[in-house]
């Protein structure tokens, strides 16, 4: 069988893949067994998916790992899961400078342990001069936290006179937000059959096509990603217009979001 690697036009690629990592702990339960041994597995499918993508040469790849609402948690789930993160960083270094990729994190960094901050930093400074992908780790992550923090930062800049409150656009507000050095992403993932955003770059994803499948994290490999953006390249991106007027416009006439 020809891989669907093949079919996928390199020249409509999407700069930037964002996924919900969605359905380890259901992996592992229908298995019998815990749930932390889900988030074990789903490390394989991370290691796979973002060589994938390195492969293909996307830009960017955002991978949802924990949001400000999994600190609720049972305990040892979370205790679980900072190990491992922390873990699977010390890890993949290596790697991630051998492939030239940049590691970055959005989120509340404040909520983390000492001991994974001290690490990710560590991990962030060594990677920070790879030019190849950039890799954006959501770690602590939600849109309403993200969006409350450029709120409080445009307060302060007005209040010292760094920000004309008439001067502020749209594109003001994306310089406040954690993602401003990455373009918006125009394909979501989610995995594991849930059909929602779960508090995920709500203001970014205005205008990315969104993509489910059942498939569960631990099993998503290339060919599900490769699926997934054939998916994406079969949709016609409308940004508001009509379909005739995309069919007249050449594709770099297309706005960016
Ligand atoms: C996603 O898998 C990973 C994290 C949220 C950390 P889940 O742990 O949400 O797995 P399900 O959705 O319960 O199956
Ligand atoms: C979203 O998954 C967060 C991550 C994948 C890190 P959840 O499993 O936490 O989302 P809900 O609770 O099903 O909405
Ligand atoms: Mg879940």
């Amino acid at each position: 069988m020809d891989s669907l690697k093949e079919k996928i036009d390199l020249n409509r690629l999407p700069r930037h893949i964002a996924i919900i990592m969605d359905g380890n702990g259901r992996w592992a339960q229908e298995q019998g067994q815990d749930r932390l041994y889900g988030h074990y597995h789903g490390v394989d499918s991370v290691r796979n998916i973002v060589e994938g993508c390195a492969e293909l040469g996307i830009g960017y790849l955002t991978l949802y790992a924990f949001s400000t609402e999994n600190w609720d948690r049972p305990e040892y789930e979370v205790t679980g899961l900072m190990e491992l993160l922390v873990d699977t960083i010390r890890k993949e270094v290596e790697t991630l400078n051998k492939n030239d990729i940049r590691l970055h994190v959005i989120g509340d960094m404040n909520m983390l342990p000492d001991y994974a901050r001290t690490e990710l930093n560590e991990a962030l400074e060594i990677t920070a001069g790879n030019r190849g992908m950039n890799l954006i780790m959501a770690l602590s992550y939600s849109s309403r936290w993200e969006l409350a923090e450029a709120a409080k930062q445009i307060a302060r800049d007005v209040r010292d006179g760094r920000l004309d409150p008439e001067a502020i656009t749209q594109d003001t507000l994306q310089q406040y937000l954690c993602t401003r050095p990455f373009p918006d992403p125009e394909l979501m993932i989610r995995t594991s059959g849930e059909h929602r955003i779960s508090n995920f770059l709500l203001y970014q994803l205005a205008y990315a096509e969104l993509y489910f499948t059942n498939t569960r994290w631990p099993d998503f490999r290339k060919e599900n990603l490769y699926e997934a953006i054939l998916d994406y390249q079969s949709r016609e991106r409308r940004f508001g217009k009509t379909s005739a007027q995309i069919q007249q416009d050449t594709p770099s006439h297309h706005p960016t979001f």
